[in-house]
């Protein structure tokens, strides 16, 4: 990709809400995931994992416990990213804490754009019941879901959001 392209793939994105049934062929999820694996980690400890889910059952459970968003009903396969508190905390501490939701959400975000970079859509959830999502995915207490993230292939395309201007956000040098 030329550097000149990658804005306009950014804002290619958008998060989808309505799925077809096409199934993902399970070498694109394999994409996805070795994707997220080149993410950046503190002291490279990569304190994430993911739950792959693809069986209907499960997947309509934790949609249930994402307080029924349909996106997740629909969408074939639900990765739930985790951060995995003992592998950050075992070096750092309380800070690793910290490092482990930064470490899953670096991968979230690198699984979402590695999803639309195969073309597929996606939903990055973090609405629902933490302990609902535990007990669906047997998660040991060390494990924590950070985002559900619906993928597949979507019905049309999304709605292209509104951002702030640049400058709401920037500060320079000080506050
Ligand atoms: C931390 C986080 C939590 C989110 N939770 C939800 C959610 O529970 N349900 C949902 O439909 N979208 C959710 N989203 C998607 C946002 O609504 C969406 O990214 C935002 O509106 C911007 O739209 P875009 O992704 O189309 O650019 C979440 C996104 C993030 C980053």
């Amino acid at each position: 990709m030329d550097s000149s392209d990658f804005l306009p793939f950014l804002t290619g994105r958008t998060s989808i809400r309505e799925y077809t049934d096409e199934p993902v062929p399970v070498e694109e999820i394999d994409y996805v995931l070795n994707c997220a694996s080149t993410a950046p980690s503190a002291g490279n400890l990569e304190a994430w994992d993911v739950v792959v889910v693809t069986d209907e059952d499960t997947r309509l459970a934790l949609a249930e416990a994402a307080f029924n968003q349909l996106h997740l009903e629909q969408a074939p396969v639900t990765l739930a990213v985790c951060s995995n508190y003992v592998r950050s905390m075992s070096r750092y501490g309380e800070r690793g804490i910290l490092y482990a939701l930064e470490d899953a959400s670096i991968a979230c975000t690198y699984m979402m754009l590695a999803a639309h970079a195969r073309n597929l859509q996606s939903c990055w959830t973090g609405a629902f019941d933490d302990d609902a999502v535990r007990e669906i995915l047997d998660l040991p207490q060390h494990i924590r879901p950070i985002a559900l993230l619906a993928i597949g292939k979507g019905h049309a395309p999304g709605q292209l959001t509104e951002r702030r201007a640049i400058g709401e956000h920037v500060h320079r040098e000080t506050w």
